[in-house]
C-alpha cells in the first residue's frame, strides 16, 4: 500500500531544523501496523497552493491510498493546512480531529489549538496529524483503527 507522508513546516523545510514529524509517522505506523507500506515522502512549506498541488498530486497521479500530513494544524497566521486539505476533500470526516483533540486534551491542554481534520478524495484518505513529534505518538494510534477500516471500505 502507498502512504504518503508530508511534512508542512517553513522552517524544516528550509533547513533551519531537521524534520522528525515525517519520519516519526513511519515509526508510529510500523509499531503499531502490521500492513507494509511504500512510503512517498515530502516536505514542504506552509504554502497553501503548494500544499494543495501536492495533495490533488498524491492523490490523483501517484494514487496514494492514504496521505497523512503533520504541521501547519495551530492557530498561526501560516498554518493553512486544515484549508488546504478541505479544498481537495471530497467528502470530510471530521471524526478524526475530534477524537484527536478530545483524547489529547487530559494530557495536553493545548491539543485544542490543532484544527487538524481528514476525509477523502477519490479512493484516497486523508488525515492532518499535529506537527510535533510527540503529539504523533500521542494520536496517530487513537485513530488507527479508523484508518483500517476507512482503507477497507475506499478499496471496495
Ligand atoms: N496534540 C497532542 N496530542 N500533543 C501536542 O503536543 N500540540 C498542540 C496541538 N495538538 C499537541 C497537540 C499545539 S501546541 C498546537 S499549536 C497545535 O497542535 C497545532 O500544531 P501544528 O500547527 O504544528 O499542527
Amino acid at each position: 500500500m502507498k502512504i504518503a507522508r508530508v511534512t508542512l513546516s517553513d522552517r524544516a523545510s528550509a533547513g533551519v531544523y531537521e524534520d522528525l514529524s515525517g519520519p516519526e509517522i513511519e515509526r508510529v505506523w510500523a509499531a503499531h501496523d502490521g500492513e507494509s507500506a511504500e512510503w512517498v515522502r515530502v516536505l514542504i512549506a506552509d504554502d497553501r497552493a503548494e500544499i494543495e498541488g501536492t495533495l490533488r498530486r498524491l492523490c490523483d497521479e501517484e494514487g496514494c491510498a492514504l496521505v497523512l500530513t503533520t504541521g501547519g494544524t495551530g492557530p498561526a497566521p501560516r498554518d493553512v493546512t486544515p484549508e488546504a486539505t478541505r479544498a481537495v476533500l471530497e467528502r470530510e470526516l471530521p471524526g478524526f480531529g475530534e477524537i484527536m483533540r478530545a483524547q489529547s486534551f487530559a494530557k495536553v491542554p493545548t491539543a485544542i489549538l490543532s484544527r487538524a481534520t481528514a476525509g477523502t478524495r477519490g479512493r484516497t484518505l486523508l488525515v492532518n496529524l499535529p506537527g510535533n513529534p510527540r503529539a504523533i505518538g500521542e494520536c496517530l494510534p487513537l485513530v488507527l483503527p479508523a484508518i483500517r477500516e476507512a482503507l477497507r471500505h475506499l478499496r471496495e
